[in-house]
């Protein structure tokens, strides 16, 4: 067995973390590029996972293409039916007239969140109560070279994540807020843990499945916000990160490596 010699980044405990879990069920790892692209071997069975950082693999690219884009995202979950939170795509181009129709939108919704349509992390993400501050954060995203998208606001206090592999929830957790209107982790929302038997747990359940069934996933996140409407998918994540939830508890860490030792063991062995 070859020595993980791996000088990871702190951004990359989580990564490192499988790379270890890998190691001690007895697969050989093998670093293709520093830092990012790993190869997980069973030489036993001759089966191997491709990495990169710590994406498996396990979902097209064209769904992974397809959850990173919001406005997408929300048509395909509108096509089937599945309660989503509307994320329209908003034209910036020098023959549209987008102030306008931003300021539609938001008349007519009252408030609005204009956002990064490929952003990750709560960056780039912007809460407009008023036309001062549509037309600030426009340019903010204009001058920045983003494509824009709107989304109606909704007040709600809780946002849940659910993991879903193989077409079931495994793990799933509410994100509270803390220090910021957002539910993002990075952004110090702490993550609480919910009973995926408790029944009030169980639309949240079956809406993140058809979300993941709708986009064509085998293994990702679904961010479903608990509006006064009802829940309603926020976003699709391809890439399940569970860095923030790992390093709250030993056993929010334990939860998420079991999981995972599940998926290495189904496609190595
Ligand atoms: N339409 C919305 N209504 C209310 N809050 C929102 C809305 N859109 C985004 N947010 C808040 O902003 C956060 C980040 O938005 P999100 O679309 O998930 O972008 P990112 O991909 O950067 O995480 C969410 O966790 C949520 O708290
Ligand atoms: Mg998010």
């Amino acid at each position: 067995m070859p020595n993980l010699e791996l000088t990871i980044k702190s951004t990359k405990k989580f990564q490192s973390l499988l790379l270890e879990l890998a190691q001690t069920m007895g697969f050989m790892i093998k670093i293709l590029s520093e830092n990012r692209i790993y190869q997980i071997i069973n030489e036993v069975t001759g089966k191997s996972i491709f990495l990169y950082n710590a994406d498996l693999g396990m979902n097209s690219s064209s769904s992974l293409l397809a959850a990173k884009d919001k406005a997408a995202t929300y048509g395909l979950m509108s096509h089937y039916g599945v309660p989503t939170i509307e994320h329209i795509q908003i034209d910036t181009g020098p023959d549209s007239d987008y102030i306008s129709e931003c300021t539609k939108y938001l008349q007519d919704w009252g408030k609005l969140v204009l956002k990064d349509n490929e952003g990750t992390q709560g960056r780039n993400v912007f809460l407009v109560e008023d036309q001062e501050s549509l037309l600030i954060h426009l340019d903010v995203l204009k001058k920045r070279g983003k494509r824009i998208c709107v989304s109606r606001f909704y007040d709600a206090e809780l946002e849940t994540r659910c993991i879903v592999y193989n077409g079931e929830v495994r793990i799933a957790f509410s994100k509270l807020r803390t220090n910021s209107w957002k539910h993002n982790l990075s952004q110090g929302a702490m993550p609480i843990p919910i009973q995926l038997n408790s029944p009030e747990s169980a639309e949240i359940q079956h809406i993140a499945v058809s979300a993941a069934a709708a986009i064509g996933m085998q293994f990702c996140s679904i961010d479903i916000m608990e509006t006064s409407c009802g829940p309603k998918v926020l976003e699709v994540n391809g890439t399940v990160l569970m860095n923030h939830y790992t390093k709250y508890s030993e056993a929010h860490k334990n939860q998420s490596l079991d999981l995972y030792r599940e998926i290495f063991s189904d496609i190595l062995e």
